[in-house]
């Protein structure tokens, strides 16, 4: 699956938006999701996603962040699903609102966006995520459930989790597997949450009886989840994953300092993520607090939720000549001095042992971010040297050149 696309953004040009659109080389299938409210909105995305080569469309009715829900897009479909026998008159008022003056209300229900976007004419199929409704409260994921199939949607992702939850407690995976009987095979049925590893993800097909799984935070915890041999690395082979993505990044980016730049806001962002893998962990709500266990130095360092350490991670990914290079410059980081004060600091802001709640994704800096440098800028020479690089590799993997789009740029 694509990241979410703001239908309305990428129709006005949004090239961030327009980006989301692309598949890589070696997706063997490869879905757009889109976040819209209004059927000639939804329509013209999906045409454009399947233009650009996507095999589906999914309609996003499960994103609980404000950004979306106060403009009546993503969780705040599930408020009201059921379609109108007759048309909607004047003085019928949906709940579906809106305080987002450039997204005014929706006068669909989400039955009726959903049958008019199966019915708009663009040939591919439309699937829709949903989690188990708006609050705890308000569970209607049965009748979603039933209001989906009757629409004509494709296949039905559930996340476990109401959207007033996010993610702060275990999906319910029984709630989950009532969906999958009041839906009865008539569509495929997808759960997701809380699957952190590949057998754990098998067990949850067997048990819930779902088609499929969808996997969040277990992949961005443990990259090599969907290896189907379970495959469990060792210290050193997971630096190893982790410089992997450092040189990604490189061919992304470019290897250069702007490009180290550039990396630079990513990278940390990905340890979060990385820190929080423990071998054979089977929940994502909790683990013990590092002072329970006495890991090696370089365990421990991968398992520090220090941003300053994250830092210093990866730079040291990023300059390192080679796999060996990395593992001795960071377990040289891992006993260094610095690292000790970074721990020690650590634990005293834990307090005395206990459990983590490792509820919600990472936390973001605001203020870190608004004193961000401004970007270092790249001379034309070198902007066309890396163009050219790109235009060639990906000619090579026969993925057809986006046209530039212009539009106006939104910050993402
Ligand atoms: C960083 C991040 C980005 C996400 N972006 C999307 C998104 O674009 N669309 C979507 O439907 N869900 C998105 N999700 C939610 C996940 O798809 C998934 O529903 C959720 O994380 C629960 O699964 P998990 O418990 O396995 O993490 C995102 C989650 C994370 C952590």
């Amino acid at each position: 699956m694509g990241e979410m696309v703001y239908a309305r953004y990428l129709l006005n040009g949004d090239p961030v938006e327009r980006a989301r659109l692309r598949r890589a080389a070696n997706e063997d299938v490869f879905g757009v999701q889109i976040a819209t409210n209004d059927v000639g909105e939804g329509v013209a995305a999906m045409r454009l996603a399947r233009e650009a080569g996507a095999d589906f469309v999914d309609l996003n009715c499960g994103c609980p962040i404000h950004e979306a829900t106060r403009r009546g897009l993503g969780s705040a479909l599930l408020r009201n699903p059921k379609r109108c026998e007759a048309e909607p008159s004047d003085g019928d008022t949906l709940p579906v609102h809106s305080t987002d003056k450039t997204f005014p209300p929706s006068t669909h229900r989400l039955g009726e966006l959903v049958r008019g976007l199966v019915d708009g004419g663009v040939d591919i199929p439309l699937t829709v995520k949903v989690r188990l409704g708006t609050s705890n409260r308000d569970i209607n994921v049965l009748e979603v459930a039933e209001e989906m199939v009757g629409a004509g949607a494709a296949g039905l992702t559930v996340h476990g989790r109401s959207a007033q939850e996010r993610y702060s407690s275990a999906a319910n995976w029984a709630m989950i597997k009532e969906v999958v009987e009041r839906v009865d095979s008539r569509i495929p049925v997808v759960g997701n949450g809380d699957v952190l590893t590949f057998d754990g993800g098998i067990r949850r097909i067997e048990t819930a009886g779902v088609d499929s799984v969808m996997v969040g935070r277990g992949a961005l915890e443990t990259p090599w989840v969907f290896d189907e041999g379970g495959w469990e690395p060792d210290t050193k082979e997971r630096v190893e994953v982790y410089r992997r993505l450092a040189c990604y990044m490189k061919e992304h980016f470019g290897d250069d300092g702007r490009g180290r730049k550039m990396a630079s806001y990513f990278f940390p962002w990905h340890f979060e993520f990385f820190c929080r893998h423990s071998p054979g962990k089977e929940s994502m709500q909790s683990r013990l607090s590092d002072m329970d266990t006495n890991p090696p130095p370089l365990e421990s360092l991968l398992a520090c939720r220090d941003q300053r350490a994250h830092k210093r991670i990866a730079g040291i990914l990023w300059d390192s000549r080679d796999d060996g290079d990395a593992v001795t410059k960071l377990t040289e980081l891992a006993e260094s001095a610095v690292m000790g004060e970074i721990r020690r600091g650590v634990k005293e802001e834990d307090g005395e042992g206990g459990v983590e709640e490792l509820s919600n994704i990472p936390g973001e800096d605001k203020r870190a971010r608004k004193r961000r440098a401004p970007k270092p800028k790249r001379t034309e020479m070198e902007v066309e040297k890396i163009r050219a690089e790109r235009k060639a590799k990906r000619e090579a993997a026969g993925i057809t050149d986006f046209k530039h789009v212009s539009g106006k740029r939104r910050g993402s």
